[in-house]
């Protein structure tokens, strides 16, 4: 039987990019076939069931509105090559973690990997998106590798459409988003790949937010939007500091500068420091490009954005080691968050794992309560479990504790009842709001020893 579909749309990788990305391409346009592929079972078992591998508000309905009708999840890589006209890449590009630029290049083993795999397989022409962050000009290495192949006959051209999907918000941000981002090179043939791609967009984004670009500015845009996003953070942070050695408010200030509409209110939230799979990594991936171009002092200038923050992180556990007598050691020290962000059950590059790492070094008892990322936190932490434990439900996780820790933003611990979980602890009884989400004066005024992030500190002492 003819199949129906208008075109087959692969995506190699099903992960936090791929997966949501693919499930709305599906569920807004049921004229194509869309599949998704990955090389991790488990996973592709997971996406087929009611569990989805990942958690997401609004994923599970919109897979659910689409899976089986023109949405497939299948380990099945070579076949989907062969049967597919357009091949979304979306697989890891972690930071190397060996070799020349390790620690800072991204690895590019399983990217590369998946551009030869599409090589082997293919028998007619495709059009391969980079979705993936990558390095700039790795379009041209993709290209130059699909078109070293003996089979001549097949085209391939490689389009550039960066992911701006923020985790907690994905579903929101691939239907309404921002802008789309799409680069190609300026040949007739990049040209008409990249219409192909507008169409695909504009079954359900307005025409003018799809920007079009050469395929090197799309490449970098990523990795600069990430990092002002990031810089961002870093500057607030860095004057948290500040306002908690004087009598300054952090929220007042970037309430103050967030009215100017050139800075915005947005992202101006302090914390504990960013975490998340992206910025850490694009920084040090935009520092790299700009060492191998010889651009020394750019690159130092956005190496401190990554240095800053870690040094936000290693005040906070400072900031509790000081207040609670210099001393951590057997002291049951609750971690109410594990997950880099709210809405999220993700822990990659989360600050509250450096938390607990450093807490454990202090011989304190670590306990991690969370609502989605218990799991993820427990692999993070293996080397660590006999000194950790893992609680679901906040009070009994609070039980007994000295200190309470907020790391990540979950509204549910806005809405604890802090008397009952001050009556359960030791007293004196500390909260350290690496999230400034609870309201300082209310604990202060039921017995809490209250440090907030940026502001003075309020205690009984
Ligand atoms: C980010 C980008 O926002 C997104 O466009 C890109 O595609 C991927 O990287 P994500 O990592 O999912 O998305 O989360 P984001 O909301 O950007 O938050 C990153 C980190 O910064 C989190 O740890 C968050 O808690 C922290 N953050 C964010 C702050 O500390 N303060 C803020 O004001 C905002
Ligand atoms: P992201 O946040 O960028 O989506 P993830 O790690 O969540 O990153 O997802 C990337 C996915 O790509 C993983 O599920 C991984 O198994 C998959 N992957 C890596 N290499 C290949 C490959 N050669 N073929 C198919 N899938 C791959």
């Amino acid at each position: 039987m003819a199949e129906k579909f208008k075109m087959k749309i692969l995506c190699i990788g099903a992960g936090y990019v791929g997966g949501p990305t693919m499930a709305m391409i599906a569920h807004k346009c049921p004229q194509y076939k869309i599949v998704v592929v990955d090389i991790n079972k488990e996973k592709i078992d997971a996406w087929n069931s009611d569990e989805l591998p990942i958690y997401e508000p609004g994923l599970y309905d919109v897979v659910k509105s689409a899976r089986g009708r023109n949405l497939f999840f299948s380990t099945d890589v070579d076949k989907w090559i062969k049967e597919c006209s357009v091949i979304f890449v979306s697989v890891n590009t972690p930071t190397k973690t060996y070799g020349v630029g390790a620690g800072m290049a991204a690895d590019l083993m399983y990217w590369e990997k998946t551009a030869r795999r599409i090589l082997e397989c293919a028998e007619s022409d495709k059009i391969i998106v980079e979705k993936s962050t990558l390095p700039v000009k790795t379009a041209q290495a993709m290209e130059r590798i699909l078109n070293s192949g003996e089979n001549s006959r097949v085209k391939f051209e490689v389009l550039s459409n960066p992911e701006f999907l923020a985790e907690g918000t994905a579903m929101e941000d691939i239907k309404n988003p921002d802008r789309v981002l799409i680069g190609s090179m300026q040949t007739d043939s990049g040209i008409k790949a990249r219409d192909v791609l507008c169409e695909i967009y504009s079954n359900w984004v307005d025409k003018e937010k799809i920007l079009t670009s050469n395929i090197w500015s799309s490449e970098l845009s990523k990795l600069v939007a990430n990092a002002f996003l990031a810089q961002r953070i870093s500057s607030v942070n860095s004057i948290s500091a500040l306002c908690e050695k004087t009598d300054a408010n952090i929220d007042e200030i970037t309430n103050a500068i967030g009215t100017d509409t050139r800075i915005g209110n947005k992202f101006l939230k302090a914390s504990v420091g960013f975490g998340g799979s992206c910025f850490k990594k694009d920084i040090l991936n935009l520092v790299y490009i700009c060492r191998t171009y010889g651009l020394t002092e750019e690159a130092d200038y956005w190496e401190n954005v990554t240095k800053i923050n870690r040094h936000q992180k290693q005040r906070f556990v400072l900031k509790m080691l000081s207040s609670m007598f210099n001393t951590l050691a057997d002291k049951r020290i609750c971690l109410f968050g594990f997950a880099f962000k709210a809405d999220t059950g993700d822990t990659r590059e989360t600050p509250a794992l450096f938390v607990a790492k450093k807490l454990v070094e202090e011989n304190a008892k670590v306990i991690i309560t969370d609502p989605k990322a218990i799991s993820n936190a427990k692999s993070d932490l293996s080397d660590y479990s006999l000194k950790i434990e893992y609680i679901v439900d906040p009070y009994e996780a609070a039980d007994k504790s000295h200190a309470i820790a907020i790391m990540t933003e979950w509204s549910l611990y806005k809405e604890l009842d802090y008397e009952k979980i001050f009556s359960s602890m030791e007293k004196p009884a500390f909260i350290f709001d690496g999230r400034n989400i609870v309201d300082h004066k209310k604990l202060y005024n039921i017995g809490f020893n209250v440090y907030p992030t940026g502001k003075s500190p309020l205690t009984h002492f």
